[in-house]
């Protein structure tokens, strides 16, 4: 039986009972998505992630893939459709930030947030949810961040891209759950991976004084909730933003 054949008949992972999914992660070379590709695989499922350069984690097929290019999405999906079968758990997590306050933001800094973070996810969920309605089944899960509904100054490109995830998470799940599709939203806190390393120092202390846990958050806190909703336990919730911040964003 070839993997693509595995997805048609939803056949279980033997270690975990869980059924096995064709996954796919954007931005998966490093940092949470590195990690969610890490634990998606750890966990018998077939995982593909696309990057612009560094290399897959062990045992997930990595594939070369700007998410600003639809030419290079579609190819993407392509190999990835024929090595795993139809993607029918997307993490569109790929993210970019350039940090600066408004005045000094030029059309291109907002530029390319916008069409990284915001359009990117548009390109990859658009070419994923035809093949999830086809097998009406689908778990798209959308990164997002704390900021996009709490702001951040400095930030306006960055948190506009993601308070529109949530927009758009919210109007895919009203057009496609009754193909068995669902569409949510992860709002990360303040993670520690490379993005937030470059934070100055005194910014974090400040940061940590707002976290009702009081520490930034680790990779794997964001990716037990991805997993959670990816998981079969999570086929009733849709168009929902789960925060994983430690309380940062409470409210809002
Ligand atoms: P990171 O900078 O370590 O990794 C981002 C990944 O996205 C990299 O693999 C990069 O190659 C990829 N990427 C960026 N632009 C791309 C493009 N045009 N095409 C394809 N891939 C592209 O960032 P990190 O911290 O792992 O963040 C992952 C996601 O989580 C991002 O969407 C970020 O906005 C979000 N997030 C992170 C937080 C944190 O504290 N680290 C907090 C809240 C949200």
């Amino acid at each position: 039986m070839t993997d693509a054949d595995q997805s048609q008949d939803n056949s279980t992972d033997p270690t975990g009972g869980a059924t096995a999914r064709s996954v796919l992660v954007t931005g998966g070379s490093r940092g949470i998505g590195r990690a969610i590709a890490e634990r998606f695989a750890a966990a018998g499922h077939r995982v593909a992630t696309t990057s612009r350069s560094g290399e897959a984690p062990a045992g997930v097929l990595g594939v070369r893939c700007d998410i600003t290019d639809a030419g290079q999405v579609e190819a993407a999906f392509t190999q990835i459709e024929e090595a795993h079968g139809p993607v029918e758990v997307l993490v569109a997590n790929a993210g970019i930030t350039k940090d600066t306050l408004v005045l000094r933001m030029t059309d291109e800094d907002w530029q390319q947030v916008i069409d990284t973070n915001l359009t990117g996810s548009f390109r990859v969920a658009k070419r994923a949810v035809r093949p999830m309605i086809r097998g009406r089944f689908g778990r798209i899960i959308f990164i997002s961040s704390v900021v996009g509904l709490l702001g951040s100054a400095g930030q306006v490109n960055y948190a506009a891209s993601k308070a529109g995830l949530l927009g758009m998470a919210r109007s895919l799940a009203r057009e496609v759950g009754s193909r068995g599709i669902t569409a949510n939203v992860i709002a990360p806190g303040f993670i520690e991976t490379d993005m937030t390393a470059e934070l100055a120092d005194d910014l974090v202390a400040g940061y940590k004084k707002q976290i009702p846990l009081g520490r930034l958050g680790a990779t794997e806190d964001v990716t037990a909730a991805v997993e959670f909703l990816a998981g079969d336990a999570a086929g009733y919730i849709t168009g929902a933003q789960i925060p994983v911040d430690g309380g940062l964003g409470m409210g809002h």
